[in-house]
């Protein structure tokens, strides 16, 4: 699952430390930049497996919460609350792994005309619906 791990740190990175992710289009759009790996404009099931490699530290095909959340805590500390939040939509079955069904899960939520692939408009639907849910989790680290 290095996706969403992925996907965080490069919502660090596009918007700054991780301090701001407003305005959340253009933050969800970094991030498809940097997961359509092959720069195809569409995202894909392959790309969203290779997203989540980087936090499957023991290459068991699975990305337990110990490891999705750890690689968080080390890479943008501030997005510690918010990497639980999404592992908990990630991990449909709440088993404390992310596997196959969970990544096809994942897909299918972002893959709203079902053609299999996610376009830069179904992409920044998602991401963008996230972070409004989840402001509560990420906007306090706003300011300080
Ligand atoms: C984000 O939304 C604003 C306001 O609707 C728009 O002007 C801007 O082009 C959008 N950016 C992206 C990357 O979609």
């Amino acid at each position: 699952m290095k996706y969403l791990v992925t996907a965080i740190v490069l919502v660090c990175f596009h918007s700054c430390c991780g301090l701001n992710l407003k305005p959340y289009n253009t933050t969800a759009y970094g991030m498809f930049v940097g997961y359509d790996y092959n720069q195809d404009n569409f995202f894909t099931l392959d790309e969203l497996h290779r997203s989540f490699t980087i936090y499957d530290v023991n290459h068991d095909g699975r990305v337990t919460r110990h490891e999705y959340t750890a690689y968080v805590n080390t890479h943008t500390p501030t997005l510690h609350d918010l990497s639980h939040a999404l592992y908990d939509d990630y991990d449909v079955d709440s088993d404390h792994h992310l596997d196959e069904h969970d990544f096809d899960n994942l897909f299918s939520m972002m893959d709203v005309d079902m053609d299999r692939r996610v376009s830069v408009q179904e992409w920044e639907n998602y991401w963008v619906h996230q972070f409004i849910k989840y402001e509560h989790l990420h906007s306090q680290h706003k300011r300080r």
